[in-house]
């Protein structure tokens, strides 16, 4: 495990921006796992920039969201695929068709998320997967739990959860939906390579947890310690406890 400490929240998604770039750059037809939340903000704007720049081609490359509310469909101003398209897919030339985000308004869930598992079968797997990480150590949406599910599955959310999105839902937590799909972490961790974003104070606690403590269902993000090749980028206000 790689860990870089940026000075600033800003500068570890510039950071990020560009080894993304650079991976685009080397490999054109890459397949990328891609988180939301408030982190990687900044990292999509800098993205975003570097593409207008001429340094980030899409053209040939494959995406797949690793969560989305369910019970909303993708137009809606709550779902992950509004703010991927707010933050990176209208601003770039990335083919709709590989930008996959999982359709948490169909009904029919379960065929939903094997044919999302199957999609990223026939792209040969994720080369690379972005994670955020939430204050109780969850990814994606795997919350803290005695078991986890390895495959992408539909789940419930913790009330804490919901509250971390409440800005998507107008600052109201309980028009947050109550269930979400999500990659499990299993699909994670098959990935050929992690990166893990944190910043801010808020984060420093579960980034020493996650990194130092004991790999433990109870932390999700601990399992990336089995992970060979992950690359931990934060800022050093979430580099304190480490
Ligand atoms: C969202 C996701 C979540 C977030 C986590 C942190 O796609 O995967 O695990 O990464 O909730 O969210 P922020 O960045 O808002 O603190």
């Amino acid at each position: 495990m790689r860990i870089v400490i940026h000075r600033t929240a800003q500068d570890a998604g510039t950071a990020l921006a560009r080894f993304v770039a650079r991976v685009l750059q080397l490999q054109p037809d890459v397949t990328l796992g891609l988180p939301t939340g408030q982190t990687p903000i900044l990292f999509y704007r800098e993205l975003v920039a570097l593409h207008r720049a001429g340094e980030a081609d899409f053209r040939q490359a494959t995406t797949f969201n690793l969560d989305e509310f369910a019970g909303i469909s993708g137009d809606d101003p709550r779902s992950f695929r509004t703010f991927m398209r707010k933050h990176l897919f209208s601003h770039v030339n990335l083919p709709p068709d590989r930008a996959h985000v999982l359709d948490g308004g169909r009904k029919d869930w379960r065929s939903e998320i094997r044919e999302f598992e199957s999609a990223m079968t026939a792209a040969g797997g994720l080369d690379l997967v972005l994670l955020g990480i939430g204050r109780n150590g969850h990814i994606g949406f795997n919350a803290p739990a005695s078991a986890l599910a390895a495959r992408t599955h539909r789940t419930r959310l913790m009330a804490g959860t919901r509250r971390a999105n409440a800005a998507l839902a107008g600052g109201d937590w309980r028009r947050v939906p109550t269930h979400a799909l999500s990659m499990g972490i299993g699909t994670m961790l098959e990935a050929r390579a992690v990166v893990l974003l944190a910043t801010g104070s808020d984060k420093a606690g579960v980034i020493g947890r996650a990194l130092r403590g004991p790999i433990t269902t109870r932390l999700p993000a601990s399992m990336l310690q089995l992970h060979p090749n992950v690359l931990v980028v934060i800022d050093r206000a979430a580099a304190t406890r480490l």
